[in-house]
């Protein structure tokens, strides 16, 4: 069964079982500023999940492209890639457990095939300190399930990965309770590490025995969560129920069930095979690459695979209107298309081919994506721009890299290379590792920002007119949102900080951590900011750094760190007199001068939206 037809099965099943298909949403978000990517089929979908209504009711499915950009350095294992597909489906607030679990159930075993011997599943244990409970029904619900088909069905407790999995699987058990740091999901990981304002719940994953030996490398005894690679995890149902709130979780709303399962590793599963690599919906990319560089995927996997998953990213990412460049996402994309470069040299692949790979990458998704066969031509000519202007500098770039590194690598060699040989930061990095010399990155990261000073005179113009009218009204409100933050963090305290946001082309809604009803005065003074500041006028600029330096610099406003990656961008707004008005980490997208924003704010409503959390209600009017 191809990929093509899994995802084709998925989204049949779903919709017998009475849910509505919704498309997927591009890969960066239109209105989520806390993240770059869309990285999990439920991104798109907090607002519901919180309560609001969704237009296609209570029950959805789709199979929605994801993109985890802190995965790019595993590429080139057997099952990690940076772009995937993630199966879907929810429930918001319409069926819990019992439903769910028996139809994904269903859906590998009757629908796939798939033997339900070989399937182990896993539920939350609980957490006293956040006063979890212990997942017990959806342990009865997988006996009952397993039974069914006369498959044993004994439980365990596994311990946990601090006191290093304390036991393995004895015979007969195939139902492991795990704690929060895997069975538990949020997009900002366990209870403890979750903001304020932020959902999740107890999560069940099923898992595939590929039945290879344990590595102990991983650990003394093998379980389903272990890493050597007997286990695939092929699919988590998050029950979404508990909100974070300033003294602990509240229930949500509703009871929901946010389910995600990776279409490649369902597909690896089926067939038996653990290298995901040989799904086809990968390995078509991979003998295309066969094809050019005349060598077999076997005699170099690692090459070949990061080649596949890097241009396969591309393509998507470039589709979705992200093309090469130096700051935002616009980097990953160079980056991925830098890398691939490197090693489709290691394998001998001619110049001027990604656009060839390119096109066979169209052809194997283009049937579901069709977004792809539209923006052909972008593709095309993006990949192969980028890999010649790369190619120009590559073989200079490595003598000098050779040159330079006899007497180790430091921070400025990395600038050099950087601004005249193009070479991302990481590819030095990872060179330098290969030789295993280490790199300063703060070094690189202050020669970078002086840089950056100098040449920001021009300001960003790309989110200009590459936008339609609707986006650019969210675009616009987007930056409204940073300029409120200031007014309410000014007139109310620096105690002052995001607790979420949800943006239309209406209006904007806003919530913040602050523990009274505004008074009237406080109002009039938050709208009267915002307004003084878009009248006014202001730059908008960005600064694209690490974390780490982001969180050190302390005039940097940021409410969830843990949601961002190891690169961060920082938007500053500042107003005619020179003055810095809004310091704030985002994932933009934002105007470049407050003087794109039309019409005047209006604060229509303050209330309170969890404990200890206010939600602003407001919009611009002309
Ligand atoms: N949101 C869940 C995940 O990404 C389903 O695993």
């Amino acid at each position: 069964m191809s990929g093509n037809e899994i995802r084709k099965k998925f989204l049949e099943f779903a919709v017998r079982n009475g849910h509505a298909i919704i498309p997927s949403s591009g890969l960066v978000p239109e209105n989520d500023p806390t993240t770059l990517f869309t990285g999990s089929g439920m991104q798109p979908l907090v607002p519901y999940l919180l309560g609001e209504e969704h237009p296609k009711g209570k029950r959805l499915a789709n199979s929605q492209k994801c993109f985890r950009a802190e995965d790019i350095e595993e590429v080139g294992d057997n099952r990690h890639t940076t772009f995937f597909e993630m199966l879907g489906n929810w429930s918001l607030g319409d069926y819990f457990k019992e439903e769910q679990l028996q139809w994904y159930y269903e859906f590998l075993v009757d629908e796939l095939g798939i033997d339900p011997n070989k399937l182990y599943v896993t539920a939350f244990v609980g957490d006293e300190e956040s006063d979890i409970p212990k997942d017990t029904e959806s342990v009865k619900i997988w006996q009952k399930l397993f039974a069914s088909r006369g498959i044993s069905n004994d439980v365990a407790e596994i311990g946990s990965e601090d006191n290093g999995y304390t036991r393995g699987i004895k015979e007969g058990e195939r139902i492991f309770y795990y704690d929060a740091k895997k069975n538990w999901w949020s997009r900002a990981g366990t209870p403890i590490d979750m903001p304020v304002g932020e959902i999740g719940g107890p999560d069940s994953e099923v898992f595939y025995d590929f039945g290879t030996p344990h590595d102990k490398k991983w650990g003394e005894h093998c379980h389903p969560n272990c890493d050597c690679g007997r286990f695939m995890e092929i699919g988590n149902s998050v029950f979404m129920e508990y909100v974070k709130t300033d003294s602990g979780f509240e229930k949500l709303p509703a009871q929901n069930v946010d389910f995600g399962g990776g279409l490649e590793r369902v597909a690896a599963a089926l067939h038996d095979d653990s290298d995901m690599f040989n799904v086809d919906l990968l390995h078509n990319i991979i003998k295309k690459i066969e094809e050019l560089s005349g060598k077999e995927y076997a005699s170099d996997k690692e090459s070949f695979r990061i080649i596949a998953d890097h241009i396969r990213g591309a393509v998507f990412m470039i589709a979705d209107g992200v093309l090469p460049g130096s700051s935002d996402q616009n980097y990953f994309v160079r980056r991925l298309l830098r890398r691939a470069v490197r090693y489709s040299d290691k394998l001998g692949v001619q110049e001027d081919k990604f656009a060839e790979i390119g096109e066979r990458v169209i052809e194997t998704f283009g049937l579901y994506y069709t977004n792809l066969h539209e923006k052909r031509e972008i593709i095309n000519e993006a990949l192969c721009a980028e890999e010649m202007t790369f190619r120009k500098t590559l073989d200079k770039g490595l003598k000098e890299f050779e040159k330079i590194s006899q007497n180790g690598v430091s921070g400025h060699d990395a600038f050099v290379l950087f601004t005249t040989y193009g070479f991302p930061y990481e590819l030095t990095e990872e060179l330098a590792n290969e030789k295993g010399l280490t790199l300063d990155k703060s070094e690189f990261e202050t020669e970078m920002k002086a840089h950056q000073d100098k040449s920001r005179a021009g300001a960003e113009q790309k989110f200009k007119g590459g936008l339609a009218d609707h986006s650019d009204k969210v675009v616009q409100y987007h930056t409204v949102t940073h300029l409120l933050l200031s007014g309410l963090r000014k007139h109310l305290g620096e105690h002052v900080h995001q607790a979420g946001s949800n943006i239309t082309g209406e209006r904007l809604r806003f919530d913040f951590t602050h523990n009274e009803k505004m008074t009237d005065d406080e109002k009039h003074k938050v709208e009267k900011f915002v307004n003084d500041a878009l009248e006014a006028g202001g730059v908008v600029s960005t600064d694209v750094m690490s974390k780490e330096a982001a969180q050190e610099d302390k005039t940097i406003e940021a409410s969830f760190w843990d949601r961002y990656p190891d690169e961060v961008k920082v938007y500053t707004i500042t107003n005619s007199q020179g003055d810095v008005i809004s310091r704030e980490l985002c994932g933009g997208p934002h105007v470049t001068n407050l003087s794109e924003i039309k019409g005047k704010f209006v604060l229509r409503k303050e209330e309170s939206s969890a404990a200890g959390v206010r939600r602003i209600k407001g919009e611009l009017t002309e």
